[in-house]
């Protein structure tokens, strides 16, 4: 556990992190991308740990990758590439620079250091973690593959380094179905979550057998929700991820990954849309999308939330945590993990 009063004091000994006209002035190119979403009291505090991590960021010869659920300040303030897991998962294989800081969960800061052993991978908070790479290990794999013998295993990237090894090749939501399909197997097992295994096999023609895990953010939709907010406002665009459970996505107007979301609001420009989805997404493409309205609800991920400005300053002030994988898991793991990438690449996905 972080302990934030020690990090606060020590950081303000050696960075400048007080709000200040000059730091909102140097970032107001920066603020211009988020300010629809972030007040500018707001981001007055925020602007000073933007600086302090940028400058610090070259120093260190890092990059900063992070998911389409960090928040607005993170998404638009410091990272250097922002995607989906797949698409993460792709930049970590191209990173140039010396270091990676993980701004996501960890089994994403682990799929970089299994596809980059020789790079520092650093988390700013590794107990960022993802409620369904803690629903299976290593041996619930095993125990599928006794039940269902000479079954290939597909493993959705969010889980650990051993389960993935235990695989024999990965998925993230943007290939999962085009994955299975490429399975030479009748039958295929997908661990661990049973909602986009449901969501695969019913666009499927492959028997798709799974582990039930699942989402906690999506699994808390419900397809009476969707139905009640459609009926009030009809015009409403509803877009879900394939981690809902299969009555939710069924009211969906598109389903797809993090990043298939924001190309399809994009694409779309639709007068209003509701992201059935984690918090962050909607407020990361409201400016660029201003004849877009929002709707809400929406549920935000614990553990995506614990990834700050404060904790990446201190990450890379720091150099720590860095992420470490033994290197027999990793050798195995980078299998299933390429496998899916080079997959995904000659599927043109
Ligand atoms: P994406 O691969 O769609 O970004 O999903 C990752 C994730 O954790 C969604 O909950
Ligand atoms: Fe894991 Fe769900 Fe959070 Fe994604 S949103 S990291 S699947 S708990």
């Amino acid at each position: 556990m972080l302990d934030m009063d020690q990090i606060r004091t020590t950081l303000s000994e050696h960075y400048d992190l007080k709000p200040s006209q000059e730091m909102t002035d140097a970032t107001q190119d920066i603020y211009a991308t988020t300010s629809r979403v972030i007040n500018p009291a707001d981001w007055a505090l925020y602007a000073p740990y933007v600086v302090a991590i940028n400058a610090l960021k070259k120093e260190r010869n890092a990059v900063i990758l992070a998911h389409n659920y960090m928040t607005p300040e993170i998404y638009h303030g410091v990272a250097d590439f922002v995607g989906d897991s797949l698409q993460l998962a792709i930049k970590a294989t191209e990173v140039e620079e010396d270091v990676i800081v993980q701004c996501g969960v960890h089994f994403m800061a682990e799929t970089s250091k299994i596809l980059n052993p020789a790079k520092t991978v650093l988390i700013p908070d590794m107990d960022a973690g993802c409620s369904l790479a803690e629903s299976i290990t290593a041996k619930g794999v095993e125990e599928m593959r006794a039940k269902y013998p000479g079954a290939p295993v597909v493993t959705y990237v969010n889980t650990t380094a051993e389960v993935k090894a235990a695989s024999d090749i990965c998925c993230t939501s943007s290939n999962a179905l085009q994955i299975v399909n490429a399975m030479e197997s009748d039958t295929v097992i997908m661990t661990p979550d049973q909602y986009l295994a449901q969501n695969v096999a019913n666009e499927s023609h492959k028997k798709v057998v799974y582990w039930e895990g699942s989402c906690i953010v999506h699994e808390l939709y419900t397809p009476e929700d969707l139905r009640a907010y459609r009926e009030l406002d009809p015009e409403v665009k509803i877009i879900t991820h394939p981690e809902c459970p299969p009555a939710v996505v069924a009211e969906a107007d598109f389903s797809g990954s993090t990043s298939g979301i924001i190309k399809w609001v994009t694409d779309n420009k639709p007068a209003k849309a509701m992201l059935v989805t984690e918090c962050s997404m909607a407020s990361n493409i409201a400016d660029e999308l201003p004849e877009v309205d929002f709707a809400k609800p929406c549920n935000a991920c614990p553990y995506m939330k614990k990834i700050t400005l404060e904790k990446i300053l201190w990450s890379l002030h720091t150099m720590q945590d860095s992420v470490e994988v033994d290197l027999e898991v990793a050798e195995k793991a980078k299998l299933s993990v390429t496998k899916m990438i080079d997959l995904s690449k000659k599927l043109g996905l």
